[in-house]
């Protein structure tokens, strides 16, 4: 048989092939919902700007993990249990001291993340209540694996967790050896919140079809995370600030908007720009683009956020395309001093507990995920023996 190519599909006798699955329903979820034409972000019912502007990282958390808000007594507990998890063990640190310096944080995040899981939290006999307990160690333990690796790649010494303070607090001070300033903090945190949770994004969807199989929750979340990583999904806020750092070094020659048509007419694509879903501006990037005007006048940053915009503008003439949550969100990581290429492992401190969210979802509800391919290679070849190839 001919090998089939695929305009040649007589499409009533194969199914439609929806490439990248775009537009597929494939879970009912309480956990998220995008609207792309109103540009809407709701988690477990709550719109992401109320949840910017009111919540905390951790109550985030209970909501995605519960589907409600805690109350003081159930914030409270959940806070102390995160900050009790804090500590990695011994064994993951002395990989993070030994492995290559050079290596990226994304996979040193990923591979810290696959040992946690020889040191999960004893488990009680209850399997809901298990996954809520490793959900809970992986978001507490995920920024200390991130800061103990940059500093031991700059030769510095590990910062042990505090027992008190945010997530988004503990982590900058591990980062940076200090205690930040409420600003830096508070920063973090609507970071942390923009990016926990964002419906059946790549990355998640890995999770839940890992969680199908009925493997275990870090395999899940290891997964997750590689799928995290490339450029296309949260690896796109590194390559944003690579962009504007790389213009930084043309000094007086940098032209974004030159930039950013040269790049169309090559058939580029630019960073930062383009959603799936959305097709107007992502709800997130409207409060990370504020902030990062804000933090660059303060910090003296003002040119990257200007070329941001021009940049902004001539994706919008040109191409009618909006930014997405990784364009803005790489200057606010810039002005509060983060190394660009940690950007994506901010994101993962933060989606984990999406991620964790839709583990135990798919969970509570399994169907092996276990979708067809169309074949359209050829069939029932001779068989040619090895010395007639
Ligand atoms: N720059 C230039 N052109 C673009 C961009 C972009 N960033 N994004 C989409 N387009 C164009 C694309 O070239 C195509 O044009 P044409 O119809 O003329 O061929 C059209 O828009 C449709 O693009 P697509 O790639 O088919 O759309 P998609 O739904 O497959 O892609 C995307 C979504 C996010 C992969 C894509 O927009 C992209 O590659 N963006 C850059 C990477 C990025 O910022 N990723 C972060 C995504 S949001 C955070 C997250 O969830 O991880």
């Amino acid at each position: 048989m001919a090998k089939l190519k695929l305009q040649d599909i007589d499409t009533n006798e194969y199914p439609h092939i929806n490439r990248g699955l775009e537009g597929i329903i494939a879970f009912s979820t309480t956990k998220s919902s995008i609207d792309g034409q109103k540009g809407e972000l709701i988690y477990a019912g709550y719109n992401i700007d109320t949840l910017a502007e009111n919540a905390t990282f951790e109550e985030v958390c209970f909501l995605l993990w519960n589907d409600r808000l805690p109350n003081k007594q159930e914030l409270d507990a959940l806070k102390k249990k995160l900050i009790e998890e804090r500590k990695v063990p011994d064994p993951v640190l002395d990989y993070i001291k030994n492995t290559n310096k050079d290596a990226e944080p994304m996979a040193v995040l990923r591979s810290a993340t696959s040992m946690l899981a020889d040191f999960a939290p004893e488990e009680t006999g209850d399997s809901n209540q298990d996954y809520q307990n490793q959900a809970i160690a992986m978001t507490a333990q995920m920024p200390t694996i991130v800061a103990a690796f940059d500093r031991v790649r700059n030769g510095k010494e590990i910062v042990a967790p505090l027992k008190e303070g945010s997530t988004a607090f503990n982590f900058l001070y591990m980062l940076n050896g200090e205690k930040p300033g409420t600003q830096a903090e508070n920063t973090m945190d609507l970071c942390l919140i923009l990016h926990a949770e964002h419906g059946m994004n790549a990355s998640t969807f890995t999770c839940r079809t890992i969680c199908s199989t009925e493997s275990d929750i870090y395999s899940a979340v290891t997964g997750a995370i590689g799928a995290l990583k490339g450029p296309l999904h949260g690896g796109a806020n590194t390559a944003v600030m690579n962009m504007l750092l790389n213009m930084d070094k043309q000094g007086e020659q940098a032209d974004p908007v030159a930039f950013t048509k040269k790049k169309l007419a090559n058939r580029e694509k630019i960073m930062g720009f383009g959603h799936r879903v959305y097709k107007t501006f992502d709800p997130r990037a409207y409060h990370l683009r504020q902030k990062s005007k804000a933090l660059s006048e303060e910090t003296g940053h003002e040119t990257l956020y200007e070329w941001s915009e021009a940049i902004l503008e001539t994706m919008k003439s040109e191409k009618n395309i909006d930014p997405n949550v990784d364009f803005f969100s790489a200057t606010v990581y810039y002005s509060i001093g983060i190394k660009p290429d940690l950007y994506t492992c901010i994101f993962t401190m933060s989606r984990v507990s999406g991620w964790t969210a839709h583990y135990l979802e798919q969970a509570a509800n399994n169907r092996l995920i276990r979708p067809r391919a169309l074949y359209t290679g050829e069939k029932n070849l001779d068989w040619v023996p090895i010395d007639k190839r």
